[in-house]
């Protein structure tokens, strides 16, 4: 069984972008689990930690269940044109301590999600620049800027319009196929 975290870049309840990953979750092949991962629980990274063996409990069970991960599925929401903290953080812990990344070669895709016409792509390709440095192959096409987003979920929060599903199977069928390269 093949596993793929999903990392998402909000903690809001009724975040738009949990409900589009929610949504890529279901298109995946049978053999192929998705989980999301929680990251809201880590606190801020502080190198001491892993200096002086100081490490939290978060840093430690978010760290073993990465471990497990074959993939990484990001979705993220853009913070003032970049990456949220919070998922930047999630970023910085599951890297360290040095030479035990928890990213490291795992394929990886990026989905970004705004109710704004930019659709995050200042959040996506800052993203796409740490993983550059985490080693991870990631995905380059389709490129998955989903912008507009409240026009795209229905009242239970779930998408419908036939042309999205499209496009987000093509999403996932190409990121599976990337995966497969590397397993
Ligand atoms: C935003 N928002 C935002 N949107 C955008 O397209 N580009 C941006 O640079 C920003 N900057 C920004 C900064 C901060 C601090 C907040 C709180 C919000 C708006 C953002 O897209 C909106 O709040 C989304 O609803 C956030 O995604 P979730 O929480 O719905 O997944």
């Amino acid at each position: 069984m093949t596993k793929v975290a999903v990392l998402v870049g909000s903690l809001r309840k009724e975040s738009y972008t949990k409900k589009i990953a929610a949504a890529l979750m279901q298109l995946f092949p049978e053999d192929v689990e998705t989980e999301f991962v929680e990251i809201g629980d880590l606190p801020l990274y502080n190198q001491d930690y892993d200096d002086q063996n100081e490490v939290p409990e978060a840093y430690r069970t978010f760290r073993e269940k990465m471990k497990q991960m074959d993939a990484v599925l990001f979705a993220t929401p853009e913070y003032n044109r970049s990456v949220p903290s919070v998922l930047k953080n999630a970023i910085d812990v599951g890297s360290r301590p040095y030479g035990e990344s928890v990213y490291d070669g795992k394929p990886a895709a990026v989905v970004s999600v705004s109710p704004g016409a930019i659709s995050g792509f200042g959040a996506n390709h800052h993203l796409r620049q740490s993983l550059v440095f985490l080693n991870m192959p990631t995905l380059q096409q389709p490129e998955a800027y989903i912008g507009n987003v409240i026009n795209l979920l229905g009242e239970n929060g779930e998408v419908t319009n036939e042309s999205t599903l499209e496009f987000f199977q093509l999403i996932v069928n190409s990121f599976v196929e990337l995966i497969h390269k590397y397993q």
